[in-house]
This record gives C-alpha cells, structure tokens and sequence, in this order.
C-alpha cells in the first residue's frame, strides 16, 4: 500500500494511512480551536438519517482535564465501593495523558421512527471523520472507552442528558514521535461479491 500512496488524491491518501497514537504518548500543543472546529465540520459530513444531528462533541482541555478526572474517579467509586485509592487516583489522572480529551456523545431520540442505533451509528461514522481530520492536520489522536460511559452521573456532570449516548473519550495531541502507522491487512480477505441465484446457498 506505502507505495502506491503518492499517485492517490490526498485526501485518499490520509484516510488510508491513518493510526491511532497511544494517549501518553500525545504531548501539547493539543489541537486549537481552528483545529477542532474544521475536525467537527468533518463530523458533520456523517451520514444523517432522519435529518437529526446526533453528533454532540465537548472539549475538556487544561485544567478542566482535572476536574474531568475527579468526575471520573467520583463514577469508579461510586460504581466499584471497594476500588482501592491507588486504582482511583490513576483513573483520575487519565484525562491528563494528552492535551486534550473531546469527549463524544450521541443526542439520540428515543421517540423518533429512526432507530436509536442508527442515531449512535451516525454519531459513530461522525467521530471517525473528527479522527481522520485530526490526523490529516498532523494532529496525533485515540478513541478511548470506558464504563463511565454509561453512568448517568457523568453524563449529568459533563451537561448530557440521561438518553444521550456517550461514545467515548477522544485523546488528541501532538504525536510525541513520529508514529507508526502499522500496515492493515489487505483489503481482499474483507469484501466479496454476491452475484445473485448462483451464489444462494
Ligand atoms: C469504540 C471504541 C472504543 C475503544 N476503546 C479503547 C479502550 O478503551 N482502550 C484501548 O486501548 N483501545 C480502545 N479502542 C481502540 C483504539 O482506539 C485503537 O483503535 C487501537 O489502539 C488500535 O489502533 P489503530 O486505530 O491505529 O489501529 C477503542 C476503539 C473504538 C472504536
């Protein structure tokens, strides 16, 4: 593929070279607000069923990144009584890994004829886009879960409400080193034809 990357259209290019970098190794300067909002723009470029824009995106940078870390410690404890203090203070220091945590959210619908996975679904291919438009402006960034994902008092303490879906934490920052961008399998092993009657079991 490295190859054959050159002949193909940049933006091409960037979506298949895109990687994941580790959340410690994401230094600053995290993204700026140009950054981002040309990022979200390209989330919004996700396919919309029903019109509904269910792409919610918060951006938690400097020391909100602490106050973030308690919301985080505060739902592990709450949620794991027995969780030891040294377990809580590592769950908050992670949003301190990288310069800036955008956390990703689903605005979903539950009354609408739209059902809510395609909502998360859309919000999801929404994400990716911020991923691969963080990348291709050099920035360094990781899609991180957890189960404070599902709490409802994270959502309440980072302004979402109880439906809403919480899709992940997005670490983004300045690669620390040149990343790596390990090759993917080749394509072929994942798409096939179907020609109809002939390939009917
Ligand atoms: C919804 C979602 C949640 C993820 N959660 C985690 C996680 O909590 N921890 C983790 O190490 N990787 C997680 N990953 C995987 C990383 O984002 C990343 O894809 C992986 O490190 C491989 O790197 P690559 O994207 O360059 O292949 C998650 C991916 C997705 C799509």
């Amino acid at each position: 593929m490295p190859d054959t990357l050159p002949a193909l259209n940049p933006a091409l290019a960037a979506l298949l070279s895109r990687a994941s970098v580790p959340a410690r190794s994401l230094t600053d300067p995290g993204p700026d607000d140009a950054a981002i909002g040309l990022a979200v723009a390209a989330a919004l470029r996700a396919p919309d069923h029903g019109g509904l824009r269910p792409w919610r995106f918060l951006v938690v940078r400097g020391a909100a990144r602490a106050a973030l870390g308690a919301v985080l410690a505060a739902s592990l404890a709450r949620r794991v009584p027995q969780t030891p203090p040294d377990r809580l203070a590592l769950e908050q220091a992670k949003p301190l890994r990288a310069p800036v945590v955008i956390v990703a959210g689903a605005a979903v619908r539950a009354d609408h004829p739209i059902p809510a996975w395609e909502q998360e679904a859309s919000a999801a291919a929404g994400v990716m886009n911020l991923m691969n438009a963080l990348d291709a402006q050099g920035h360094g960034a990781i899609w991180l879960s957890s189960p404070a994902l599902r709490d409802d008092a994270v959502k309440r303490a980072l302004g979402f409400a109880s439906g809403d879906a919480l899709l992940g934490w997005i670490y983004a920052g300045t690669p620390a080193a040149e990343r790596p961008r390990p090759p993917r399998p080749a394509p072929d092993g994942f798409w096939r034809e179907w020609r109809g009657a002939e390939d009917m079991a």
